[in-house]
């Protein structure tokens, strides 16, 4: 295999709780995922990450990992694993497996054991410390402080996230060899590589220093420890040689706030990992203060993210790019302004996401349109980034129904209920009650109906991944380099893709029309999201609003 195989290749990520139900239980499953790789490939997908399905107690929706060689019971056995591996890779899909590696889950062994010797060999695969009171005011991602006492011991234990996902000792070289055996069994086995959640979190600052508070708890956020953990290259670097080097690996980190210097390290000459994801534009408008506090995104903010990723990357290495995932609000919703969120819409905003420069991830359901979800009550959620972020909204001042508004607006539940392929009582997901549903879910956007509808933003989705495929055009839209165009056009989001061939995407991401003058003529309309182009003979082009056309030109 080449060595960077996985260049210029499209991306689809999997919820597997939430993809599809194949023996009726409510709960998505392998066997469910197999069945439908067909769907995958004719959606032009070649690369394919799981979310975790290894067995886990769920408190984290399987970030938080019990035993990383076995397969969850409720989502089939390691024959189904292998039966799912072999009938990606014949369909050219190569799948990738979550790897959460910065903590496992308290049912772990390694913390069972270490819980029963809080002085032994095992208390060492964690951050066990001898403390009167908690050793920081750091706060963990979920809320509340990130130590918690180990019982019956005069220690507490580190957690970056929730109490029952203890952070990993990688100062401790058996922990890491254990990780590295893991690892090289599951390439062995043939997937082809990894998603790195959480990985910047591996590096701690030992000396456990207070900060001042960021919030009226007293506490601040854990990341603000990252800036004083000791550098964390010497063990990326020794797992790299020592598993994905050896394999030729596609790695893509979970990396944020990455400094000039560290994007080399990671995505560089000789970095770390293949790609890491762009999240710039899933951050827009956060403010640090929780999901309440926010601004929306706008056309202009969106395009200026994008840009300047690219001016500050391209020459670096491959990003990976997102408009959701399972930790975000659907992209529809979230950067699409409420009242135009509608097909076209939806696909001028595909349209940016997929043809700019990197690898892009479609997220299930992304491709349909899927939008975020209605629930009605803070207990009718599951996810307890969502139960946080609503008791931080109460705690700072709004009302229940200001709060609920908010975590309707941001909670990770948006993306997680489960995919829709019918309008049936459970949308073709499964024929018993899913183990998360909305009260009120959209049945209008399915995969059935958009199968027939050769209008429908899956019919888009595939005319896009189709482009990629072009015989004249493909290469420089997988490869090419991406020049902004018209940057000045206020809410024109305009670029192109240089290769051996120049194709120009321009989109128009606003409610109102917008002229363009083309600096030459087109050669050849490679896609259009509407029926209509206004093109008159000295070569200006007036866009409707949020129309996306793509055009080579010589
Ligand atoms: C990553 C995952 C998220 C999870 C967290 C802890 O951010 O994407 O879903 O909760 O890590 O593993
Ligand atoms: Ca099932």
């Amino acid at each position: 295999m080449e060595k960077d195989w996985w260049k210029g290749k499209i991306a689809y990520q999997i919820y597997p709780k939430s993809f599809n139900d194949s023996n009726h239980d409510g709960i998505g499953d392998l066997k469910g995922i197999t069945q439908k790789l067909d769907y995958l490939k004719d959606l032009g997908i070649e690369i394919l990450w799981l979310s975790p399905v290894y067995k886990s107690p769920f408190v984290d929706q399987g970030y938080d990992i019990a035993d990383y060689y076995a397969i969850d019971p409720i989502f089939g056995t390691m024959e189904d694993m292998d039966e799912l591996i072999a009938e990606a890779k014949a369909r050219g899909i190569s799948i990738i497996m979550d790897l959460v590696v910065n903590h496992c889950s308290d049912q772990h062994e390694w913390f069972q054991k270490a819980l029963a010797d809080p002085d032994g060999e095992y208390a060492d695969y964690f951050y066990f410390i001898e403390s009167d009171t908690e050793p920081s005011n750091w706060r963990s991602y979920f809320g509340g402080s990130v130590w918690e006492k180990v019982p019956n011991s005069t220690k507490y234990y580190l957690h970056s996230f929730h109490k029952a996902q203890p952070d990993l000792n990688w100062q401790n070289p058996r922990l890491r060899q254990e990780i590295y055996d893991m690892i090289n069994w599951w390439l062995k086995k043939g997937i082809a590589g990894f998603r790195i959640d959480a990985i910047i979190n591996i590096k701690k600052d030992l000396s456990w220093t207070s900060l001042p508070a960021d919030q009226e708890d007293g506490l601040v956020a854990v990341q603000a420890a990252l800036a004083n953990a000791q550098p964390i290259e010497p063990f990326l670097r020794e797992l790299t040689e020592q598993t994905f080097d050896k394999y030729n690996a596609f790695t893509v980190g979970e990396v944020f706030d990455e400094t000039e210097e560290e994007l080399q390290f990671f995505i560089g000459e000789n970095g770390v990992f293949s790609s890491i994801f762009d999240f710039k534009q899933a951050i827009l408008g956060q403010k640090g203060n929780g999901w309440h506090d926010f601004d929306e995104p706008t056309a202009e903010d969106i395009k200026k993210s994008i840009f300047q990723v690219h001016e500050r990357t391209d020459k670096i290495g491959v990003l990976s790019t997102i408009i959701e995932n399972h930790d975000e609000a659907r992209g529809a919703s979230h950067f699409i302004p409420h009242a135009d969120v509608d097909t076209a819409s939806k696909k001028c905003l595909a349209t940016i996401a997929l043809l700019r420069k990197g690898i892009p991830f479609i997220y299930q359901g992304q491709e349909i349109g899927m939008e975020n979800q209605y629930f009605e009550a803070i207990e009718d959620y599951d996810d307890i980034s969502t139960i946080n972020g609503y008791q931080v909204a109460l705690k700072d001042g709004l009302s229940e129904e200001e709060a609920l508004a908010v975590i309707g607006k941001y909670s990770r539940d948006n993306a997680r209920t489960p995919m829709q392929w019918t309008d049936d009582t459970y949308l073709g997901f499964s024929d018993v009650k899913p183990w998360l549903m909305s009260q009120q879910p959209n049945r209008t956007i399915n995969v059935a109906e958009q199968e027939n509808n050769p209008q429908s933003v899956l019919h888009y989705y595939r005319a896009l991944t189709g482009l990629y495929r072009h015989d004249t055009y493909g290469s420089s839209l997988r490869y090419g380099a991406f020049h902004p165009l018209f940057e000045e056009v206020e809410n024109v989001i305009a670029y192109e893709r240089r290769g051996e061939r120049r194709v120009q995407v321009l989109t128009n991401f606003q409610a109102k029309a917008q002229t363009l003058q083309l600096s030459q003529p087109i050669e050849e309309v490679l896609l259009n999201n509407l029926e209509v182009l206004d093109l008159d003979k000295d070569d200006c082009l007036t866009l409707a609003p949020y129309q996306a056309v793509v055009i080579a030109v010589s």
